[in-house]
């Protein structure tokens, strides 16, 4: 399937068939994460590729009882490694400079006061498994199958369950399956609304 073929077939799906992945489907969609783009290659993204019922079902309730996501036969635990910290880095460090760019010093400067770490870094941190989780995503439509990004998550119970170490963080689920309905294409707002040429003429 091409890619614009699969980016046009992707919906979220919210139900799946008791049917399992083919091991070969789930090394490919592993792969796609592997070759994905990342802030100076940090690659800091992690995956935990989740079958057990039990496991699920106490990912579906950290999920705001979202039950449905345990019907998933698998269930990819979108990572990240959170060793990196802002605070005592120097001041010519490129991750410190990019990070005081983009959000300000004065907020960098509050980060950097801020006690607990854990919520600091799990912060930063959000988008490093989405480019990856979105690439695993392709792949899975392009094998017929579907999924859903779960981001209403309580972070902290999803550690535990998957009994990560401190240093990593389970920012959002992907349950993967064969969707079970066919799933009508939400409404999405024309090219023009989401575009604008050269600067903003509003
Ligand atoms: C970062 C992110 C988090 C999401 N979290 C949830 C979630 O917790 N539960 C859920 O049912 N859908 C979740 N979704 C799916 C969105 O509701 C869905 O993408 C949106 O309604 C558009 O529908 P579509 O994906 O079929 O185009 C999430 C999507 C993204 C990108």
């Amino acid at each position: 399937m091409e890619v614009m073929e699969a980016i046009k077939a992707r919906r979220s799906s919210r139900s799946f068939l008791e049917k399992g992945i083919p091991e070969k489907i789930i090394d490919e969609m592993l792969e796609a994460a592997r070759l994905s783009p990342s802030g100076g290659n940090g690659q800091s993204y992690r995956f935990g590729v989740i079958k057990d019922a039990n496991l699920k079902e106490e990912l579906a309730h950290a999920a705001g009882e979202q039950m449905w996501i345990a019907e998933a036969p698998v269930v990819i635990a979108c990572c990240a490694d959170i060793s990196w910290d802002l605070l005592g880095l120097p001041e010519d460090d490129f991750g410190l400079i990019v990070n005081k760019l983009r959000f300000s010093e004065e907020f960098i400067e509050y980060l950097n006061k801020y006690p607990n770490r854990k919520s600091v870094k799990t912060l930063l941190a959000n988008p490093t498994p989405l480019i990856p989780a979105e690439h695993m995503y392709l792949v899975a439509v392009s094998h017929g199958l579907s999924a859903c990004f779960i981001g209403f998550l309580d972070v902290e119970k999803a550690n535990r369950i998957l009994r990560l170490p401190e240093n990593m963080v389970c920012l959002f689920l992907l349950p993967v399956g064969y969707p079970k309905d066919d799933t009508a294409p939400k409404e999405k707002k024309s090219a023009k609304e989401i575009t604008f040429c050269e600067t903003w003429k509003g």
